[in-house]
């Protein structure tokens, strides 16, 4: 007889359980009903920028298979679903508002109350209309008004029927990933313009939350920030300073303006020597910013491990790899920053309820005899799983955790080539297979918990 006790970690009653995807990601239909077109049709048509040219043309047709994937979702036993809105299809073009562009939501939402699903929508999950890129993209602050419209178009549309709101998907892919570094849609390498697209980001975030209150609207309204904490590869000051720099870049740029009304002060005059004055931000932008929210959504996956690397570079950081196990993203598992990241939100940031808007793994699925034995996929959400339960049991205000993906997608970059989904999807046929963590997550929601 074993002494060992296994013990059953359970999650609070009413915990919410989830899937989330992206329109670009998903949809397909890229004309459809008057769609116009985003900056990712746009990116991944030029050669070279999206792996073998793939393109959200298709993807997983989901626009017309939704009734069926709404259906998946309700085997899976979640009670709340994560989707983004198509901003091309309300605003194809310059001048052009077609309040027609909703009516998809409006079945997707249709479909899921008949299920019970708690609809989460994103309004804004990097499909810009190129003709908004045409005059400058989130590097010109005109676009935070015209985000305005889109998101006052959605409250009205939508509005009552969703009863949380996020406003912006993780705003550091939007601005540096897109328009600093490159490797996202639109691909520009602009340092100057890559900072001005956040700030006016989070700008529109800002006003956003203002339009939510002032339209009466009674759901809960938040954003969702991509936290990627960073470690010090040594003891040394110079790389504990690197790693400091490094949580600014990808953690505190976000997190400071909107819950201490400021960008973080000790970062400001290299960033100034780099990119030139930060006379974008106007007065009165970070009270706007800073606008209280209701919770805060968290895309979580991996660390970064860093060491000083004086180069004249803007952030002179090294990244180190670990002896830990990878994903087929490259990225480090390592779950235990999980529950580190959780702990600083609530002891340096807020109290507000918390969610995990994104978790998961890629991993090279095969079908076997109709199978897809993704046990690497299991291993890594149910070890987020524990730590996620960790800070909850410590007293932690977590109140929900949504799995990335539903089904597998269109990998921005990589096009089809990553799979994430806890559905396969054989792009060839649009046949959808659980895989084997779709199982196994339906058994963590039914049983509300997760095995030691
Ligand atoms: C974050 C993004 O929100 C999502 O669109 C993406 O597919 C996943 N991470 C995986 O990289």
């Amino acid at each position: 007889m074993s002494a060992i006790e296994q013990r059953y970690r359970e999650f609070p009653n009413g915990f919410i359980w989830g899937t989330a995807t992206a329109s670009y990601q998903i949809e397909g239909a890229a004309k459809a009903e008057g769609r116009g077109p985003s900056i990712w049709d746009t990116f991944s048509k030029t050669p070279g920028k999206v792996l073998f040219g793939h393109t959200g043309d298709v993807a997983c047709d989901h626009f017309h298979r939704y009734q069926d994937d709404v259906r998946l979702m309700s085997e899976l036993g979640i009670n709340s679903y994560r989707f983004s809105l198509a901003w091309p299809r309300v605003f194809p073009e310059k001048g052009k508002f077609l309040e027609h562009g909703f009516d998809f939501y409006k079945r997707l939402l249709e479909e899921l109350h008949k299920y019970n699903i708690q609809p989460a929508t994103t309004i804004y999950h990097w499909d810009l209309p190129q003709w908004l890129e045409d005059e400058g993209g989130w590097s010109n602050r005109e676009t935070v008004k015209h985000y305005l419209e889109f998101a006052e178009a959605a409250f009205k549309a939508l509005g009552d029927q969703i009863p949380l709101w996020i406003t912006h998907n993780e705003p550091w892919c939007a601005s540096m990933l897109s328009y600093g570094i490159g490797e996202h849609a639109p691909g520009l390498k602009d340092w100057r313009r890559a900072y001005r697209a956040a700030h006016h980001l989070m700008l529109s975030h800002g006003e956003t939350v203002k339009l939510y209150r002032q339209m009466g609207l009674t759901g809960d309204i938040g954003i969702t920030l991509n936290l990627t904490p960073a470690y010090s590869a040594t003891d040394n000051l110079s790389d504990v300073e690197a790693a400091a720099r490094q949580d600014i870049f990808s953690n505190r740029w976000f997190l400071d303006p909107i819950f201490k009304g400021a960008y973080p002060s000790e970062f400001i005059d290299r960033l100034e020597k780099h990119i030139g004055p930060l006379d974008f931000v106007h007065e009165g932008d970070l009270k706007t910013i800073s606008e209280p929210i209701d919770f805060l959504g968290i895309n979580f996956y991996s660390r970064s491990v860093v060491k000083n690397h004086s180069d004249g570079s803007l952030l002179e950081v090294g990244h180190v790899k670990t002896e830990n196990k990878v994903t087929d993203m490259g990225w480090e598992v390592y779950p235990p920053a999980l529950y580190d990241l959780l702990k600083r939100l609530q002891s340096e940031y807020t109290s507000l309820p918390l969610y995990i808007t994104e978790n998961g793994a890629a991993s090279p699925d095969v079908v076997r005899e109709g199978q897809v034995h993704d046990d690497d996929r299991i291993d890594y959400v149910h070890a987020h799983l524990q730590a996620a339960h960790q800070f909850i049991e410590e007293g932690g205000n977590l109140k929900g955790y949504y799995v990335w993906s539903l089904m597998d997608n269109f990998e921005w970059a990589f096009g089809y080539t990553k799979r994430f989904g806890i559905v396969y999807v054989d792009y060839d046929t649009q046949a959808r297979i659980p895989k084997d963590s779709f199982h196994w997550y339906q058994k963590v929601i039914t049983d509300n918990g997760v095995q030691e």
